[in-house]
């Protein structure tokens, strides 16, 4: 069984990433923690809470960063809904966030851990910058950090900037310097892997889990030609399966400043890195069919 902490901002498509987390038998979440991203992070906590109790999941849920290290904060709205969870109708949750932030209970968590684990970031990277910097010594207790976000074939806010990075450039350029062991999982694998509506349809027969993804993804507002990306469950495969997801090394930079601002981008030619200097295994290659036949059988799981 393998141990991943989940940071994330649900989100109709972190909602899914959680989902199959926390479903399935091979994977040990001991901690969920929040970000603002999609929504706010009052937001986005009370829908991880809400997920939680849905699934009958005790595991521990803690509130993050409320914005970006340095820049202002503008939510995703447009396309996970006022609620971040649209489609349908989950009632409050009983359960409160743990009173210590996000930073503190990762500390914590890799503290208590005896061995390195995994950690995955699905929202912006604002609480994984500010654990880097407040505790140095947890790096070596980061087994991998598998990253939704990025791209290096175009943008989903601007023509080369992806969500996550665009909305705090500055952590992600203070993750990427960090030496940890990242995979980026971006948009050059996760807009290949669509949600067909197909699957979508199908995800209605797979129980009350099913229907509320259902209704979630249907209400979901990222439309592709051929389907809905669910950008965030491809990080989870890559946790359960890793040669699911074709990946290389790569030299990656943030951009922070300028019209190419949050872009990732690669020194493929290391013209301006040492020969040997790679930050990132880069995902560039999913087969879709794979991705929706799996994804359908997560949802089975789920009861
Ligand atoms: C990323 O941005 C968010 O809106 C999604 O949840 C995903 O993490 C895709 O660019
Ligand atoms: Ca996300």
């Amino acid at each position: 069984v393998k141990k991943i902490i989940l940071d994330m901002d649900p989100g109709v498509d972190d909602a899914a990433a959680l989902a199959v987390a926390v479903n399935n038998p091979a994977l040990d979440v001991p901690l969920i923690t929040t970000v603002a991203g999609n929504v706010s992070v009052d937001k986005t906590t009370n829908n991880a809470l809400k997920l939680l109790e849905f699934f009958n999941k005790d595991i521990p849920v803690a509130a993050g960063a409320k914005g970006p290290l340095k820049r202002d904060f503008k939510d995703a709205s447009y396309i996970h809904g006022e609620s971040g969870m649209p489609g349908y109708d989950f009632p409050q949750p009983s359960r409160q966030a743990l009173e210590v932030d996000a930073v503190t209970a990762i500390h914590n968590e890799l503290q208590a851990q005896a061995e390195p684990i995994t950690l995955i970031a699905t929202g912006a990277y604002t609480n994984i910058a500010r654990l880097i910097q407040q505790y140095p010594e947890d790096l070596k207790n980061i087994k991998e950090l598998i990253l939704m976000g990025g791209s290096l074939s175009g943008g989903n806010v601007s023509s080369v900037a992806e969500f996550n990075v665009f909305t705090d450039p500055d952590a992600a350029q203070i993750v990427f310097k960090s030496g940890l062991p990242i995979v980026m999982i971006g948009l050059d694998v996760t807009l290949k892997a669509l949600i067909t509506p197909e699957t979508t349809n199908a995800l209605q027969k797979l129980g009350e889990a099913g229907k509320m993804l259902y209704g979630m993804i249907t209400a979901y507002g990222d439309v592709h030609v051929g389907g809905k990306p669910m950008h965030d469950v491809n990080t989870i495969l890559y946790a359960l399966a890793p040669d699911k997801i074709k990946t290389h090394a790569q030299a990656i930079e943030v951009a922070v400043d300028g019209p190419a601002v949050g872009a990732t981008v690669s020194d493929f030619q290391h013209r301006w890195h040492p020969a040997d200097f790679y930050n990132a295994q880069v995902g560039y290659d999913i087969d879709a069919t794979e991705f929706n036949q799996w994804f359908l059988e997560q949802v089975a799981l789920m009861g």
